[in-house]
């Protein structure tokens, strides 16, 4: 059985990231859970920011910002970042995070995460009291040993911090690979008479043609 619950939904679990904006001396980091990649070729990452952070402006200005992944073990200093403001705080150097240049925007990199992923702004949506900026990667930077040799992610338990109702986590324990179960079941579900590109028409074919281009107004 299903019990209603709260419209003030959340996915579990939230990637926390740490986003650099500004530059030189103005630079500033940002807290945010409200993040994820949204596409590939190109790659785009939708980060959301309420008006009233002092990041915002920084962003809007500037229309380029750093997502870093930051370490399991630096949970408090990440912590820190998203309960206090670059209005009153130098968080670079109160808190303890290394600014590095990055290579084509003007944000720095934190030297301290395994991975910095350079993006410049090219959508900002409007959602009342956020905003939600889809920017694109032009520069990813992984710290040595962070990636195999098909530049893969190494599964790292120290990489990954997640929230989850309001508490961190890290990633548990891996349970599959990507697609492992979906090849195995559309093959058993084929017929065996049916070409592979017969069974993707028939499930094009099934259901009404997708709008292209929605509109988001009321
Ligand atoms: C775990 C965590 C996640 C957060 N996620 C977001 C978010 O997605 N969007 C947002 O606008 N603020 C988020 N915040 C709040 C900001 O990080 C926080 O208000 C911060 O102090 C703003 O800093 P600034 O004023 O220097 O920009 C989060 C805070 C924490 C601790």
């Amino acid at each position: 059985m299903k019990i209603e619950g709260s419209v003030d939904a959340e996915l579990v679990p939230a990637p926390v990231v740490l986003v650099t904006v500004g530059k030189g001396e103005a630079a500033n980091i940002i807290t945010i859970a409200w993040t994820g990649m949204v596409s590939d070729s190109p790659s785009m990452i939708g980060v959301s920011m309420m008006h009233s952070r002092h990041s915002y402006g920084l962003l809007c200005s500037l229309r380029e910002f750093v997502v870093n992944i930051p370490r399991a073990s630096d949970v408090d200093k990440v912590d820190v970042v998203g309960v206090v403001s670059g209005r009153k705080v130098a968080k670079f150097t109160e808190i303890g995070f290394t600014p590095l240049k990055a290579s084509k925007v003007r944000p720095p990199l934190i030297a301290e995460c395994p991975i910095n992923l350079e993006c410049a702004l090219r959508h900002q949506l409007m959602l009342g009291k956020y905003d939600l900026f889809v920017g694109e990667v032009v520069a990813a930077h992984y710290d040595d040993g962070v990636l195999d040799t098909k530049g893969r992610l190494k599964s790292t338990p120290d990489i990954g911090l997640t929230l989850v109702s309001l508490e961190y986590w890290t990633l548990g324990q891996k349970v599959g690979d990507f697609g492992h179960a979906g090849k195995e079941w559309r093959t058993a579900r084929r017929r065996p008479h049916e070409s592979r590109r017969d069974s993707a028409r028939a499930a094009t074919l099934s259901g009404p043609e997708p709008p292209h281009m929605v509109s988001c107004r009321q």
